[in-house]
């Protein structure tokens, strides 16, 4: 194993863990700022929802940087952690993270989307998006649960 490749990868890691875990992070007290926002000025609502859509953007970033250090690190130790149970826990976890914070919030992004650009002016937003926003303030806590319990298996490293 060369162990400057391998910690390097580890930094990489960690990074793609901040921008992900960071961005689902500020996304969610985004969204309250969108919510509280869209009642009362939509135009500066419509501002909001472009920060929103650049967190995304991030988050789908780091996502690729922890995959892409992740492999290279079980490329030299695939041996020791891939026969671990924290291991394969957290790979089960890590398609329910990718599945809910890139594919269901993007599902729900794109209606709440549609929602914006076709209400009248007389439309209240907040009564056309309530189960939007119910939906995505789901997708916000069991992502950040799920980030949660992977660092708890990835640090104490249950065998
Ligand atoms: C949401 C996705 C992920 C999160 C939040 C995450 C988080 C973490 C954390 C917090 C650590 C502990 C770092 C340390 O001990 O200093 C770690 C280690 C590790 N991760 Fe991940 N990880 C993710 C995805 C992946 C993937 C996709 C792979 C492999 C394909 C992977 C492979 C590893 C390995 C091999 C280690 C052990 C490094 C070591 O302690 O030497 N991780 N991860």
């Amino acid at each position: 194993m060369n162990p400057t490749v391998y910690n390097t990868a580890l930094v990489l890691h960690i990074v793609g863990i901040t921008l992900m875990g960071g961005a689902t992070f500020i996304e969610y007290i985004t969204f309250r700022q969108f919510w509280k926002t869209v009642a009362s000025d939509r135009n500066k609502a419509m501002v909001v929802w472009e920060t929103i859509s650049n967190q995304q953007k991030l988050m789908g970033f780091g996502m690729l940087i922890i995959i892409m250090s992740g492999v290279t690190m079980m490329y030299y130790l695939h041996e020791a952690w891939g026969a671990q149970l924290w291991f394969r826990i957290k790979f089960g976890l890590l398609i329910i993270v990718i599945f809910n914070g890139l594919g269901v919030r993007r599902v729900l992004g794109s209606r709440l989307n549609k929602k914006l650009t076709l209400a009248g002016p007389v439309d209240s937003i907040i009564a056309l998006t309530t189960k939007i926003r119910s939906n995505i303030l789901i997708v916000h806590i069991i992502q950040l649960l799920l980030f949660l319990t992977i660092f708890v298996l990835s640090i104490f490293k249950f065998t």
